[in-house]
């Protein structure tokens, strides 16, 4: 065997040993995510960000699309982050290997001469499909794209270049639904030291409010009582059914007032990681969304947006309560993690836990209909009403 083979195949041996492990990190590929906020990308900057424990270099071409690279040059792996950006093409530090940066195709390998036969354009940096929307840039992850760039054939000869080629139906990416031509929108994250599933559960959990989140502004600990509300399946989640908010946070009690009209609230999940708020009560609304995104398998991000039209709330004191919050949640998640470093036996309980329920069963479902092709089972039979004290 020679050893260009047996180097192939100890590549090849490698490539499913990562997959196997990035199989059991429990992300769900096939989906948007956000990578970044667009302001960030701006000029001829290369950006690196992290999604799905796979490194991305990010960059706005000339005519300002932006563009998502796997961060590794196909020749020697070097991150193409280190390289440059003329506008269209990016190009690596080491030996100048030239890439199209929106469909990462190779243009110039300055070292060939005029006696080589190398086909140039055959070889592709891997690459995915990104999109711009509510300020961020978000990327198409999915699985082709990872493993054709770890493939041998993308590092070496990169002659079928898998990797390069996007999925032939995508979906467009998540926006946020707003209700009037002007409105005010602001963008909040933070980062969470935890397995995407905690990331999502604590996200959803409705019982951790008055010990969390227990504030002046928002509700008092002693203001905990019995709630009971509506769910009903939506394709991929659930939806809170409209619904009066509840009567102990202040906010939602303020908007009442000036609108003098009840106060509509209705809350969505779904896969893989999206829970939506829409407020509405007369013609003043307030509309949000709370992604969770896997950065690594012990780490998450919170991506927080939120429109609105009401008058009386200006961004700036909105961004002071909202970082208050986050912060709430991430010294949380902070302190979960230390107790999580010792594998504990954990539980869900009925109700307060029901939608963790869900989410792990539709998470389930999903990859299992993936596999087999049979359309996906969805774990709520229909309406349901959940109890809880909070
Ligand atoms: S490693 Fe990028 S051109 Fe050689
Ligand atoms: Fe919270």
């Amino acid at each position: 065997m020679s050893e260009a083979v047996r180097t192939m195949m100890r590549m090849d041996a490698e490539a499913a040993q990562e997959t196997a492990a990035q199989a059991d990190a429990g992300f769900l590929w096939d989906f948007w995510y956000p990578a970044a906020q667009s302001t960030e990308i701006r000029g001829q900057k290369l950006v690196t960000a992290m999604l799905l424990e796979v490194p991305l270099v990010l960059g706005r071409t000339s005519e300002g699309k932006v563009f998502a690279m796997r961060d590794s040059c196909p020749h020697r792996g070097i991150p193409l982050s280190y390289g440059r950006l003329d506008g269209k093409v990016v190009e690596c530090c080491y030996h100048g290997w030239r890439f199209d940066a929106c469909s990462g195709q190779c243009v110039e390998i300055p070292s060939l001469s005029s006696q080589d036969k190398l086909k140039v354009e055959r070889i592709f940096a891997g690459h995915f499909p990104c999109e711009e929307r509510d300020g961020y840039v978000w990327v198409y992850m999915s699985p082709g794209g990872r493993q054709a760039i770890n493939s041998p054939g993308g590092r070496i000869a990169a002659d079928n270049a898998p990797g390069t080629r996007m999925p032939e139906t995508i979906p467009a990416a998540p926006a946020l639904t707003v209700f009037s031509d002007k409105y005010k929108i602001t963008h909040l994250s933070c980062e969470l030291p935890s397995h995407i599933d905690h990331g999502i559960i604590g996200l959803m959990d409705p019982a951790h409010g008055p010990f969390v989140h227990q504030s002046w502004f928002w509700r008092k600990r002693g203001s905990i009582h019995e709630k009971a509300k509506q769910f009903e399946p939506i394709p991929n989640g659930f939806r809170m059914s409209p619904h009066s908010p509840s009567t102990n946070s202040a906010p939602y009690q303020l908007l009442k007032k000036i609108t003098g009209e009840p106060v509509t609230t209705t809350i969505d999940f779904v896969l893989p990681n999206i829970r939506t708020e829409e407020d509405r009560s007369g013609k003043m609304w307030f509309s949000s969304r709370a992604t969770v995104t896997p950065v690594r398998r012990d780490l998450c991000r919170i991506d927080f947006v939120a429109a609105w039209n009401l008058f009386f709330l200006p961004v700036w004191i909105f961004r002071i309560f909202g970082k208050i919050f986050l912060r709430q949640d991430q010294e949380t998640m902070i302190q979960q993690a230390e107790g999580l470093k010792h594998n504990p036996r954990l539980m869900l309980i009925d109700d307060a836990d029901r939608p963790a329920k869900w989410y792990f069963a539709l998470k389930a479902n999903l990859i299992e209909s993936r596999r087999t092709g049979a359309p996906m089972v969805h774990p709520m039979d229909g309406p349901v009403t959940l109890r809880w004290r909070s």
